[in-house]
């Protein structure tokens, strides 16, 4: 019995364990219940009485000194190199997070509105939920005008005196600036607006237009053409030319379309302009006095121009995007095309 004390002293004394399994394992080896140092114990029990009082102590030392190495190693093992893997290297470059970027149509809203700021326009919003009189009847549209059709517009409360709907163009904030700000008038109006429409490419019930007004003593129709040149030579090149197209609105006369020279084929005649070389971007005209009068201003002091243009049909013109539901459905293949589309 003695030798085997010192043998399992001595390997006690060499006893190495990197992982704490390791140490679980030399536990079980000397301590567990089938263990080298519990069947020195059985032993012991059937021992003669002289050799109990020699190995007795001895033996409680050998199960002391094997509980604290194994205490020891179980409080290293869990912090030496080996058992926490390779080590790491802290200057490798971090993963990329992918970052969002700027909506196409918000990049296009914000260069429509940065160029109007730069000549001294200031911008106004209304409310998306509006009523007939800021929509339709200070407009001057006539009270069995299409327009108003439940086919056209969202009616929010029907049946009502003044029902609410959702606004069909921004021309609304027209109204309401006239009707609250100080003469003269020079705004942007962007906005979103809603319309009961099927979707397809070219349509959809939900789109953002960007509303235009202008008004002061002596505006003329060469103050709304210079305008709308300079706008379209910032936005789509300085080549780019305007072409004015008789039209009708309610809310202006004269009233007019206009159409841009094609930035793909620079007016030779193409698919995205349909052989025309030219593009329709906007209505626009002078204020109808009507519309002035329901605000409140004398149209015999003052004239104003207006226009308004699809925020989205300018993206498409811009980017040749031929198809307008790629600007509702989010997905991250198309957005991530425009990331660095930034500059005007
Ligand atoms: N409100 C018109 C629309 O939604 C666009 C428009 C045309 C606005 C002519 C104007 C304008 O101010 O003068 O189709």
């Amino acid at each position: 019995m003695k030798e085997a004390i010192e043998k399992i002293l001595a390997e006690l004394g060499e006893l190495k364990a990197s992982t704490l399994k390791e140490v679980e394992e030399a536990r079980i080896r000397f301590l567990g219940k089938k263990g080298e140092i519990t069947a020195l114990f059985e032993e012991f029990r059937s021992c003669p009485p002289e050799m109990k009082r020699e190995f007795g102590a001895r033996l409680n030392e050998l199960k002391k000194a094997a509980t604290e190495k194994i205490e020891t190693l179980k409080a290293s093992a869990g912090e030496s190199p080996a058992a926490a893997g390779p080590a790491e290297d802290l200057t490798m470059p971090g993963d990329d997070a992918p970052l969002g970027s700027r909506h196409p149509v918000s990049i296009v809203r914000q260069q429509i509105v940065d160029i109007f700021r730069k000549y001294g326009y200031g911008v106004a919003e209304g409310p998306e939920i509006e009523d007939d009189w800021h929509v339709f009847e200070a407009l001057n549209f006539p009270p069995n005008h299409p327009a108003r059709e439940m086919q056209d517009t969202f009616f929010v409360s029907n049946g009502h005196l003044n029902p609410l709907l959702l606004r069909t163009h921004t021309s609304s904030v027209q109204v309401r600036t006239m009707e609250t700000q100080d003469l003269p008038i020079r705004v942007i109006c962007p906005g979103r607006v809603f319309r009961n429409e099927a979707i397809s490419a070219r349509a959809h019930c939900i789109f953002h237009q960007v509303e235009g007004l202008y008004i002061d003593k002596g505006v003329t129709f060469a103050d709304l053409k210079q305008a709308i040149l300079l706008f379209a030579r910032e936005m789509f090149g300085p080549e780019t030319e305007i072409r004015m197209r008789p039209s009708y609105f309610p809310f202006t006369e004269p009233s007019s379309e206009v159409d841009v020279s094609c930035n793909i084929c620079h007016g030779k005649g193409c698919n995205i302009c349909k052989g025309t070389g030219w593009l329709e971007i906007m209505g626009c005209g002078m204020v109808d006095p009507n519309v002035l009068r329901a605000s409140g201003i004398d149209p015999d002091v003052y004239s104003g121009f207006a226009f308004g243009m699809g925020v989205e049909r300018i993206a498409m013109l811009k980017w040749q995007v031929n198809d307008l539901r790629h600007y509702f459905e989010n997905d991250l293949r198309f957005l991530g095309e425009f990331a660095t589309a930034t500059e005007v």
